[in-house]
């Protein structure tokens, strides 16, 4: 924990990728491309993190994760740091190896800027790889006050969707992604998080979404002005 807080100035922006599509195909990291490169122009390329974790992926919590993690639940909230002296085999050992890094920048970052694409009415399973993954017992668990350590933390997720499940849209009902991210977030704690969309992304390339292209221009466009907006408004010190 000490060495990211030391080499990592502020403000912090931490950048996270789920994105499978091809680099240059994906709406989700034009967006967020876009808000970092605003970001960057406003505080300097410092305090700026990224991770692909469509490219690289973390994997999968098993059996020797659980067995730390419900081991540190009966003994009630242990910070992060204690947990690595509380390992107790190299399995353990290795997974802690693999989340502690992860919690420790999520802890670290003033902003979390997440470009999300929506799969299967739901965010893709590297990403749920990864809230899996840094959701440990007690990891964002002030132990003197039981507050939330991220409760001046800001997330913006930014996510394209092929569809679009407004009011009155067919699919209307089955937005399992912005919903879920919504209950994630504010259970850890964290205060602020700014949703943006692009919807309607294949309009272009699905023959029954023809008709839809200058909804899904008009949708594209507000989402590259929205993004500027709130890269521009994040003046985290
Ligand atoms: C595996 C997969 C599943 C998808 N499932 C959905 C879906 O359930 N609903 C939807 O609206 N679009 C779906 N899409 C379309 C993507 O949401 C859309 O292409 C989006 O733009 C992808 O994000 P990206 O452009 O950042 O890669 C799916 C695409 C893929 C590759």
């Amino acid at each position: 924990m000490t060495d990211i807080l030391a080499s990592w100035p502020r403000p912090r922006l931490l950048h996270l990728n789920f994105s499978a599509g091809p680099v240059g195909d994906s709406v989700s990291r034009e967006l967020t491309t876009l808000f970092a490169g605003t970001w960057r122009g406003l505080h300097g390329g410092a305090g700026y993190r990224y991770r692909d974790l469509a490219a690289e992926p973390v994997p999968l919590v098993g059996p020797a994760y659980v067995a730390l993690g419900t081991r540190m639940e009966r003994r009630g909230v242990v910070p992060p740091a204690e947990v690595t002296t509380l390992t107790e085999n190299t399995a353990e050992e290795r997974e802690w190896a693999l989340t502690l890094p992860l919690i420790s920048e999520l802890r670290a970052a003033d902003t979390v800027l997440i470009g999300v694409p929506m799969y299967n009415f739901t965010v893709p399973a590297s990403m749920k790889a990864w809230i899996d993954r840094v959701s440990f017992p007690g990891a964002y668990l002030d132990p003197d006050t039981g507050e939330s350590l991220l409760r001046d933390t800001r997330v913006v997720v930014v996510t394209a969707r092929g569809g679009c499940y407004d009011p009155g849209a067919p699919r209307e009902g089955l937005d399992f992604q912005i919903p879920y991210l919504r209950a994630y977030f504010g259970n850890l704690g964290v205060s602020e998080v700014d949703f943006v969309r692009a919807d309607l992304t294949r309009a272009a390339d699905i023959p029954a979404l023809a008709g839809l292209q200058d909804l899904a221009a008009r949708s594209l466009a507000a989402a590259r002005k929205e993004v500027t907006t709130l890269a521009t408004r994040d003046q985290a010190a």
